[in-house]
């Protein structure tokens, strides 16, 4: 399986966010991953549907959208009529993790599930066949720049043994503290999607860190 690279806009610049975003996009970038965050569920506050509208409108690339908020079932449809292509819900915010995963799928969008590092990936064990991905959170989600949970490597291994070979075009994504020195590990684990914030959007020149990631990823 192929991996796919999706910067994470939280650590870019974003008063200069759609330079920013050509820049990435140029250089290979696969996807966009947009954290929106609600300050309930997750100690911070990031970015919502505006912004995600406004994005839409200067990249061609599929936006990601990594939804950190309470009761994401509300804003469901917002998300993708403001140009949503992908959406992950976290288990831990839907009560009705079945509905909800169908409810994106009528809407048009993709849909992931994701599992911060205290939840199990068995979680997920009875909606797999609703599942475009599994995004295994390998930081406590909340913020850019924390470092990779070593532990992480096992879930995404429970990840992609779950879905097994009867979803192989369900993706296993990984989201905090990737960088050079964990992508092959990652991949090798099973990940065939990797988010990056600040290993991209941090480096000297965030065209070369997407192409720098993708042959570490690679090249396990
Ligand atoms: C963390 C976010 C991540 C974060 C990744 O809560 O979900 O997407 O922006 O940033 P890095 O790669 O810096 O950990
Ligand atoms: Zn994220």
């Amino acid at each position: 399986m192929s991996v796919l690279v999706a910067p994470s806009i939280l650590a870019a610049d974003l008063a200069r966010l759609a330079d920013e975003i050509a820049r990435v996009e140029a250089a290979g970038a696969d996807w966009l991953h947009v954290d929106v965050m609600d300050g309930h569920f997750v100690p911070n506050i990031t970015m919502g549907l505006p912004v995600l509208a406004a994005i839409r409108n200067v990249t061609r690339l599929p936006l990601d959208v990594h939804l950190m908020i309470a009761d994401p079932d509300r804003y469901l449809e917002m998300f993708v009529r403001s140009g949503a292509s992908r959406v992950s819900v976290h288990v831990e915010t839907c009560p009705h993790l079945h509905r909800t995963l169908t409810r994106l799928q009528e809407l048009g969008a993709r849909a992931g599930a994701a599992v911060n590092p205290a939840t199990p990936v068995s979680a997920l064990a009875e909606v797999a066949h609703l599942l475009d991905h599994i995004l295994v959170m390998s930081v406590n989600p909340g913020f850019a720049g924390q470092a990779f949970i070593p532990g992480s490597l096992r879930k995404i291994e429970q990840a992609r043994a779950l879905l097994g070979s009867r979803y192989p075009a369900a993706g296993v994504e990984v989201d905090g503290g990737i960088d050079l020195t964990n992508a092959g590990a990652v991949v090798e684990a099973g990940a065939s999607i990797l988010v990056a914030g600040t290993a991209v959007f941090h480096a000297a020149d965030a065209g070369e860190a997407v192409r720098n990631l993708r042959m570490a990823a690679v090249g396990s």
